[in-house]
């Protein structure tokens, strides 16, 4: 009888005060690091609070959602716009009382021009009002342009980006009829999205009847602005490069990088700026991070939420992933006035706000757009290019330059259909990799997308292992049964 009570009260005893809360190690405080804190923090039961510890090299968080300032003025350097349909995105907006705007106007308007290097093939009409009547005159009219030159394959266009942002869709449902996804592959076919991975954006558009024209022109310029690249991209890539191009697109007022901010601020992450993680390295139970600080960090769940590809990171024993390369995108922003010469015009004022161009490989840049207008002859530009604006190349291009910033990003995958993913979990244990997707598509909300499916993995993983179980709580099948209705 005795012996009864006590095991019953060591079976149904508060947690004995040796046990120890594991640690999630989360290497890279972007938008994937940041909101799998967030959702980790949101999705485990109150029973399971573990240690995150999160490590970013840079000073600030945030990694690829950063700020560029320009003769005192703050604009988005790298990641700048948001769709309307970016749900986790709009919720962590709401949720950090952050401001939704507007994007610069030329990242959200139908005012541009197609440079092929000698001249502009197309132009739209571009009228600086702001009356909203004569604003719809000038959009109705550009469409009409638009259906000139394009005609019906514009909304073949549509509906195929349609298509595939529907679909996409499916990753918001609720923990019912959404399973955890153990690999890219499982997820993107659960979506019906992994075809469109395994073909090119030019093939899908072929066969969606789109014509040459649209497709040499306002496809290739959007692909260029959004991923760097050509038609060549997979057709997912290509499908997100043009919803990104739609109405309603909107940014976080002051910088999206406040986003990650607030989700490490609202998550009891001990966030370790300036410290890089150089090796993880297993060692039975755990795993051992060390840092160019010289510190070693003991996690029992380590999530990498950065790329690999250009990472100087020691994994013992070693991993194996596809090989990956990164498209690098020099951002070049520049306070002045363009020079109409260079494009054949006879004043600052004919330049349309945003100068997309064609693929062609002696372009020396992929797009410049208006960030700004100070006055009749002072603008502040941001300018896309593949390889480095040189200054001889920049006196060419401007008649007036008084301040130059570069920023050379190792900025997305380099899409190449049929993709090949790497695993999201890299070795059978408990090492993740949130950037596994990126190959399917590179935005701030596919990485919360991901990051929030990496939460549900680790969290329904790591309590179906007894051996880990015990490490923090009562008994495994309590956990069991709290975590299935969490997840
Ligand atoms: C020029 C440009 C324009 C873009 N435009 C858009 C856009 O308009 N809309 C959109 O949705 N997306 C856009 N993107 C893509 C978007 O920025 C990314 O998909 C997204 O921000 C990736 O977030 P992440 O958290 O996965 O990675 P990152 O933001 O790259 O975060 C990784 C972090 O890890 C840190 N890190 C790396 N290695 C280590 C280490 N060993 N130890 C510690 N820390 C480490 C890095 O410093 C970085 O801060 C753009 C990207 C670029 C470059
Ligand atoms: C966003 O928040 C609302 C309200 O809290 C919630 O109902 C909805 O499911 C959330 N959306 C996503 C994608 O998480
Ligand atoms: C994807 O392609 C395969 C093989 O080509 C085909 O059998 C399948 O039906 C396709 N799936 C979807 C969702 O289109
Ligand atoms: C961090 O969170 C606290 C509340 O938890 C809040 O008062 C504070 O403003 C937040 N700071 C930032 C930078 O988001
Ligand atoms: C990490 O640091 C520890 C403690 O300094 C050391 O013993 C170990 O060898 C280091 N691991 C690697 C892979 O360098």
């Amino acid at each position: 009888m005795r012996t009864l009570s006590i095991l019953i009260l060591l079976i149904f005893s508060p947690q004995p005060t040796f046990q120890q809360e594991p640690t999630v190690c989360i290497i890279g405080s972007g938008i994937g690091g940041s909101s799998l804190a967030h959702f980790l923090r949101q999705y485990s039961s109150k029973n399971w609070h573990p240690r995150i510890l999160m490590f970013e090299r840079n000073g600030v968080v945030g990694g690829r959602m950063a700020t560029v300032t320009i003769s005192g003025q703050t604009f988005e350097a790298g990641a700048s716009i948001l769709h309307p349909k970016n749900y986790h995105t709009v919720n962590f907006t709401k949720l950090l009382n952050l401001k939704p705007k507007d994007p610069p106007s030329s990242e959200d308007s139908t005012a541009f021009g197609i440079w092929d290097g000698s001249k502009f093939v197309f132009k739209t009409i571009s009228v600086s009002s702001t009356v909203p009547f004569v604003q719809k005159i000038v959009s109705l009219a550009n469409s009409v342009l638009m259906v000139l030159r394009y005609g019906l394959s514009l909304l073949r266009m549509e509906s195929f980006t349609e298509s595939a942002v529907d679909k996409f869709l499916k990753y918001y449902e609720s923990f019912e009829t959404r399973p955890v996804f153990e690999s890219v592959d499982e997820m993107l076919k659960w979506a019906g999205l992994f075809n469109l991975t395994a073909r090119s954006l030019e093939e899908e558009l072929i066969d969606a009847r789109l014509s040459p024209l649209l497709m040499q022109e306002l496809v290739t310029i959007i692909t260029r602005i959004n991923y760097g690249q050509s038609l060549s991209i997979s057709g997912l890539a290509g499908a997100v490069s043009l919803a990104g191009s739609g109405g309603g697109l909107w940014a976080v007022e002051g910088g999206n990088w406040q986003m990650a901010a607030g989700l490490i601020n609202c998550s009891d992450v001990a966030l370790h700026l300036h410290e890089e993680i150089e090796s993880i390295s297993y060692l039975r139970e755990y795993y051992e991070l060390n840092s160019t600080k010289g510190n070693s960090y003991t996690c029992q769940i380590t999530v990498v939420a950065t790329p690999l590809d250009e990472l100087n990171l020691h994994f013992s024993p070693p991993i194996s992933i596809p090989e990956r390369k990164l498209q690098h995108t020099h951002a070049t922003f520049v306070r002045g006035a363009l020079n109409p010469a260079y494009f054949g015009l006879d004043g600052v004022s004919k330049i349309p706000e945003l100068v997309a161009t064609i693929e062609d490989p002696d372009l020396p840049f992929t797009c410049i757009s208006v960030l700004k207008q100070h006055d009749e002859n002072d603008f502040t530009y941001k300018i896309f290019s593949r390889k480095p604006m040189t200054d001889t190349l920049l006196d060419d291009i401007f008649s007036v330059r008084k301040e130059t910033i570069r920023i050379n990003w190792g900025a997305y995958p380099h899409y190449k259909a049929p993709e090949v993913f790497a695993p999201f979990i890299l070795d059978g244990r408990h090492l993740y990799y949130v950037n596994a997707f990126e190959n399917a598509a590179s935005t701030m909300e596919t990485s919360a997308v991901a990051a929030e499916n990496v939460a549900r993995l680790i969290l329904s993983r790591f309590f179906s292992k007894p051996s880990v179980t015990s490490l923090n709580l009562k008994t495994s099948s309590d956990a069991r049964e709290e975590l299935h209705l969490d997840l």
